[in-house]
C-alpha cells in the first residue's frame, strides 16, 4: 500500500529540484501526478520517465490565470479528478531592497505569491468537488524570518504563510487541509552558484567547484546539522502533509532547515 494510493495531485515547478523529487516520491507512493512547469523539455522528459499511467506534463506559468484553467482541464481529462495540489514553483532574485528594480520585484511577486493564490483559487474547488484533499504551499525559511538581499523573495514567502493560514480556515469545511513547507537551504538548481547568476556567462568549472566548496563551507557553519538539505528530504515532508499521516493538521508552516531557524550558537 502506498501512502497516496488513488490520489491525483498537481505539482507546480515539477520539472526539476524539489518539485521533481516530490513527483518521483508521490508516484512511488501510488499517486498519479500532473506536473506543471515552464521548463517544457525537462517536464516532458520526467513525465515520460514516470509513465503515462502515472504522470502528465502540462506547460504552466503559475502567474498566468489561463494556464491554470488549461491545466485543470487537462488533469481531469487525463485522470478524472484532482484531490491534491503542491504549490512548489518559485523564483529567487538577489538584490538589496534599494537596488531592486520594480519589474524584478513584481515578477517575484507574480510567480511566488500570485502563482500560489491562483493555484489555490483554481484548484481548491476541484478538490472540493472530488470530496476533499490537501494543498501544500512552498514557503521558506525566509517566510518566517528576515534575510538580507532577498527582499522580494522574503516578502512573497511571508505572504505564502499568510495565504496558507487563510486558505486553511476557508477550506476546512470542504474537507481540504492546507499547510506549508518552509525549507532552509536545499541543494537544487536554485541554490547552485552556477545557476544563481546566469548573466555572468559560461561557468568556468574550476570556479564553479570553488563556489560549491564555498557554499558547502557556508552551510556547514550556518546550519546546526552541518549541511545543506536534500530535495528528497523536503519531498518527504510534502508527502506527510499530502497524506493521511497528517489528517489532523491544517493551517501550519513546517520548518525543514537542519536547525537553522532554531537560533544562533556562539560555539
Ligand atoms: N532551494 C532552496 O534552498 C529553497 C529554500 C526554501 C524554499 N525554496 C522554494 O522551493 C520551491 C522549489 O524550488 P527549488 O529549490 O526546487 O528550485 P528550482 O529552481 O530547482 O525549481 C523551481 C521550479 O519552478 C519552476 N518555475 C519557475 N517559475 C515558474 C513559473 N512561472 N511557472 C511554473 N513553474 C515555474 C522552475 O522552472 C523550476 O522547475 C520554490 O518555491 C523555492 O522558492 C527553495
Amino acid at each position: 500500500m502506498g501512502k497516496l494510493d488513488g490520489r491525483v495531485i498537481v505539482i507546480t515547478g515539477a520539472a526539476r529540484g524539489q518539485g521533481e523529487q516530490e513527483a518521483r516520491l508521490f508516484v512511488a507512493e501510488g499517486a498519479r501526478v500532473v506536473l506543471g512547469d515552464v521548463l517544457e523539455e525537462q517536464g516532458t522528459a520526467l513525465a515520460a520517465e514516470l509513465g503515462a499511467e502515472r504522470a502528465r506534463f502540462v506547460r504552466l506559468d503559475v502567474a498566468v490565470e489561463g494556464d491554470w484553467a488549461a491545466l485543470v482541464g487537462a488533469a481531469e481529462e487525463a485522470f478524472g479528478k484532482i484531490d491534491g495540489l503542491v504549490n512548489n514553483a518559485g523564483i529567487l532574485r538577489f538584490n538589496a531592497l534599494v537596488d531592486t528594480p520594480l519589474e524584478e520585484f513584481r515578477r517575484v511577486l507574480d510567480v511566488n505569491q500570485t502563482g500560489c493564490f491562483l493555484g489555490i483559487r483554481t484548484v481548491a474547488p476541484r478538490i472540493a468537488a472530488a470530496g476533499g484533499g490537501t494543498i501544500v504551499n512552498t514557503a521558506s525559511y525566509a517566510g518566517l524570518t528576515g534575510m538580507a538581499f532577498v527582499g522580494a523573495y522574503a516578502a512573497t514567502k511571508h505572504a505564502v504563510v499568510g495565504l496558507t493560514r487563510v486558505a486553511a480556515l476557508e477550506l476546512a469545511g470542504q474537507g481540504i487541509r492546507v499547510n506549508a513547507v518552509c525549507p532552509g537551504a536545499v541543494d537544487t538548481p536554485m541554490t547552485n552558484p552556477a545557476v544563481l547568476d546566469p548573466s555572468a556567462g559560461p561557468v568556468d568549472p574550476a570556479g564553479q567547484a570553488e563556489s560549491v566548496r564555498a557554499v558547502d563551507e557556508l552551510y556547514r557553519k550556518l546550519v546546526p546539522l552541518g549541511r545543506i538539505g536534500r530535495p528528497e528530504e523536503v519531498a518527504r515532508l510534502a508527502l506527510f502533509l499530502s497524506g493521511e499521516d497528517s489528517s489532523y493538521i491544517t493551517g501550519q508552516p513546517f520548518v525543514i532547515d537542519g536547525g537553522w531557524l532554531a537560533g544562533v550558537s556562539p560555539f
